[in-house]
């Protein structure tokens, strides 16, 4: 044997270890079950879950999500879930709280499920869920007062006349939506009541209607009014961009239009709603807004998102 030759056949088993420390090394980390609980903690769990608008499937636990994974993995691939019409890839900006998923976190997903859709780690087995998000603080509360049974056609949205009580004009800067039972309401418009003409034909209506509310669809059927704030179910907060208030005036009532859907809950039962809201009057302020109408037109601030397939909602979030 040469000696060039028997040089060679020594190196092979440093050749051989260097290989498998590369391999050992360089090979990507199994994505397991504890990378992709947190991402369906924060991007779905806040509606699919029991209260939530989406009951099922369940990805509550390992259990839930490995039975729908191919289902999971179809809905994230496609972009179908979580349910968000906008595009957030940049083309139109970005939004601010967009239920859009990082390209990172549906590769998470996909990379999880076509590898078997291991389970890592018992502790991980029921998905922890985040906390639900809250106001800085409640400085206004508008409440519809009384249980509300909805029902189809003109009993699918409901106006409520509300006082806030505002002694002084304020900038809305958030709302928090709760409601006894929430996955019945899908959607909230506040209007602000610009006169007194106004409220005197809403109080009428609310009257006329002998139930708690009237019956209302697209506007508050009382004018002159403003939109001030519109919500949509996909998260109890809803706050505005940053250095972003939207004015409400002393002394003046407002109406909270809600859009209910009965698809989950049936016919039979009823909700209450209570709206908190949270000002922001000293912060320095860039946008001071009348209407959110004029807004959502001046800064693409409008997308449409389909929850179901029975509802397009109008949605506000920051283009960024
Ligand atoms: C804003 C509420 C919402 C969020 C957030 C959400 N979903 Fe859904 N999801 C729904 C609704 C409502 C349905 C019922 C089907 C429909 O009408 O679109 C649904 C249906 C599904 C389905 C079955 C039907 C289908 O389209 O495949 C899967 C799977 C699913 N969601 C997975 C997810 C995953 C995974 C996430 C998080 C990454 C998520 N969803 C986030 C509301 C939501």
């Amino acid at each position: 044997m040469s000696r060039a030759r028997r040089l060679s056949l020594a190196a092979v088993p440093a050749v051989l270890s260097a290989l498998a420390f590369v391999w050992l090394h360089d090979r990507p980390r199994a994505v397991t079950f504890a990378d992709v609980a947190p991402i369906l903690a924060r991007r779905c769990l806040g509606c699919h879950a029991d209260q939530g608008v989406a009951a099922r499937p369940s990805l509550r636990s390992y259990a839930d999500v490995a039975r729908f994974r191919a289902m999971i993995r179809s809905a994230v691939w496609t972009r179908r879930m979580p349910p968000w019409l906008a595009d957030n890839s940049g083309v139109c900006g970005r939004w601010q709280d967009a239920l859009w998923l990082p390209s990172d976190e549906v590769q998470t997903i996909v990379a999880w499920i076509d590898g078997g859709a291991q389970w890592a780690d018992p502790r991980t087995a029921a998905i922890r869920t985040e906390p639900a998000p809250t106001l800085a603080h409640v400085d206004a509360t508008l409440d519809t007062k009384a249980a509300f049974k909805p029902g189809l056609v003109d009993r699918a949205y409901r106006c409520f006349l509300v006082d806030p009580r505002l002694a002084s004009d304020h900038l809305l800067t958030a709302v928090l939506v709760t409601s006894s039972d929430p996955r019945m309401v899908a959607q909230l418009n506040i209007f602000s009541l610009d006169s007194e003409a106004a409220e005197v034909a809403a109080a009428r209506l609310d009257r006329a209607a002998g139930d708690a509310g009237y019956p209302c669809y697209a506007s508050p059927l009382a004018s002159p009014n403003r939109l001030v704030a519109s919500w949509t179910w996909d998260s109890p907060l809803l706050r505005f961009p940053r250095r972003t208030g939207v004015r409400l005036a002393r002394d003046r009532k407002l109406v909270v239009q809600i859009h209910y859907n009965v698809i989950t809950s049936g016919l039979s039962a009823s909700t209450q709603t209570r709206v908190d809201l949270e000002f922001d009057d000293l912060a320095p302020l860039d946008r001071w807004i009348e209407t959110l109408d004029a807004f959502l037109l001046n800064y693409c601030f409008l997308g449409i998102r389909i929850v179901d397939a029975h509802n397009a909602v109008f949605f506000g979030a920051r283009n960024t």
